[in-house]
């Protein structure tokens, strides 16, 4: 349903799972802790010996656990999407609205403490990797996978119930659609400082409310 109005597809394959280690990183980077994280091979699956962990690392691959192994490729729109500046309330509902339905989903959809954590980090790392992306200090590009962002409405029946149906995709195939919206303000000369300081004050903020 998308192909109409896609003129082309560019196969950036940034980071792919055949790909650990690429040339120009520099030696404490992100790829060699995550090459050290998959040798080490850890999975969950099963975990504590729960039913509900049965099959855990399918969905993203073992050594995979924020999906930053996975591949992206982007799309190229025929109308180019471009970022506008939205209220900030208007943008801080939609993100709640979000948090929500993941807790929703965590506790009616599951019923163990553990699964219930595991998934809950599971969920919290691959924003952690989308961090990284804004931030330049990824391979990947900034943007989402449209196929799987187009499922919002999917979550629940028209009855509003949580649905319990299969989405019909996995985690390692997240990005495989990835829509770039262009007129963000960053450049390589201010971005990376301009990030940082931005990243501080917010943990700032952060640190000041669960201290008290
Ligand atoms: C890595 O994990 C996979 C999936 O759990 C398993 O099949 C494989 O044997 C493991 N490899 C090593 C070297 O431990
Ligand atoms: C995930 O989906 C892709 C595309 O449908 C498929 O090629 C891949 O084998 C799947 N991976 C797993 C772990 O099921
Ligand atoms: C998502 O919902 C739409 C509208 O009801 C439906 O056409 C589509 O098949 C659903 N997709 C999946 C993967 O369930
Ligand atoms: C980089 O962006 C900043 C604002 O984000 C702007 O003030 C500056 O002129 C830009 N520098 C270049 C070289 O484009
Ligand atoms: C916030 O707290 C964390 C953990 O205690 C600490 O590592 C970090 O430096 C703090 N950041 C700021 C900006 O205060």
């Amino acid at each position: 349903m998308f192909s109409i109005r896609l003129a082309s597809i560019l196969v950036l394959v940034s980071a792919a799972l055949a790909t650990p280690l690429s040339a120009k990183r520099q030696p404490w980077d992100q790829d060699l802790i995550n090459l050290y994280v998959r040798d080490a091979n850890v999975s969950l699956n099963n975990y504590a010996g729960l039913q509900s962990m049965s099959g855990f690392d399918n969905f993203r691959g073992s050594g995979n656990f924020d999906g930053s192994q996975n591949a992206q490729v982007t799309v190229i729109e025929e109308q180019q999407t471009v970022c506008h500046t939205e209220q900030i309330e208007i943008i801080q509902q939609k993100l709640v609205v979000l948090q929500e339905i993941a807790k929703r989903i965590i506790t009616e959809q599951i019923c163990e403490v553990e699964t219930q954590t595991i998934v809950l980090e599971q969920f919290s790392s691959g924003l952690t990797v989308f961090q990284k992306d804004i931030s330049r200090t990824t391979t990947k590009q900034v943007g989402y996978d449209k196929n799987v962002a187009g499922l919002v409405g999917n979550l629940t029946n028209s009855d509003g119930s949580l649905s319990t149906s299969d989405l019909g995709f996995n985690g390692t195939s997240v990005g495989s659609n990835t829509v770039v919206p262009s007129g963000s303000n960053w450049n390589n000369t201010q971005g990376p400082e301009a990030v940082q300081k931005a990243l501080s004050a917010a943990q700032a903020a952060a640190n000041a409310t669960s201290a008290s």
